[in-house]
């Protein structure tokens, strides 16, 4: 896990960014995991003027995104669809096709489960996916308790999740209980993670998920088995990590870590 600290939420955006940008170039077809929420609203902003300056193609590029409500159509303006089409897709050049989401209306919720992990497998795998993470340390939907190999299927949202989801709605009554999410096995599959955190709020979710056991009850925690996993976070989420001047350090040097390397 590579931790990267920046100073404020530009900086963080940036970072991923140029992690994304610099995947498009290699890989002809990129395939992106996406996630909704407040985390990552400046990636979305900067990957579109990145499109509309002539910069960043998408007609090649293929999107999943983590998560939906149960029980919201595609059109209604807090289903995740929405925030997508709203925050993103209208802007870029993405071919229809391309864009994959769970839907919060499915005729048969197992057999959609299903057919999405198979849509996954089919376009080759995430390259990147792209995390943001809850006050109680969830990924995707996987509330605390879910089960680290645990695949695309339903989950009944947590009374802390529903609050902080609540003020979109009307009244926190019209929040819907269940949602379908990738599980952390699914997440864990990608080839990239790269999680989001910023604000004094995220700071304990952070230390957990950083340093803290492995564990279901702590989701985040499961990106310590992942291989490539960087967590991007500004000074205040990181403000409860032991070892952050350690992780300052490292980022300070690693061109003269791979200078070095490279000489060997
Ligand atoms: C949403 C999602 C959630 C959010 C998390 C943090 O697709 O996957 O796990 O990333 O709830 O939300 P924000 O970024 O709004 O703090």
């Amino acid at each position: 896990m590579e931790v990267i600290i920046k100073d404020n939420y530009d900086q963080i955006c940036e970072e991923a960014v140029r992690l994304i940008h610099q995947k498009w170039q290699v890989k002809n077809g990129l395939v992106l995991g996406l996630a909704t929420g407040r985390s990552p609203l400046g990636v979305y902003a900067r990957l579109i003027e990145l499109n509309q300056r002539g910069l960043m193609d998408f007609s090649r590029v293929t999107t999943f995104n983590l998560d939906e409500y149960i029980g919201l159509a595609e059109d209604h303006p807090q289903s995740f669809s929405a925030y997508m089409e709203k925050n993103f897709f209208r802007h870029i050049n993405i071919n229809r096709e391309n864009i994959h989401r769970l839907s919060g209306t499915p005729d048969d919720i197992e057999r959609h489960c299903r057919d999405y992990e198979e849509k996954i497998k089919t376009a080759g795998g995430i390259d990147i996916q792209i995390l943001g993470i809850g006050r109680n340390g969830h990924i995707g939907f996987n509330e605390p308790g879910s089960s680290l190999a645990s695949r695309t299927r339903v989950k009944t949202l947590t009374k802390s999740t529903i609050e902080a989801n609540a003020p979109g709605f009307k009244n926190k009554d019209e929040v819907p209980r269940y949602c379908l999410t990738m599980g952390i096995g699914t997440i864990l599959d990608s080839g990239m993670l790269i999680l989001l955190a910023s604000g004094l709020e995220k700071n304990e979710a952070i230390a957990k998920t950083v340093e803290g056991p492995v564990t279901a009850s702590v989701p985040g925690s499961a990106l310590q088995l992942h291989r490539t996993a960087k967590v991007i976070i500004d000074h205040h989420a990181a403000s409860r990590l032991q070892r952050k001047d350690y992780y300052l350090w490292v980022y300070e040097h690693r061109d003269k870590i791979t200078d070095f390397l490279k000489k060997r």
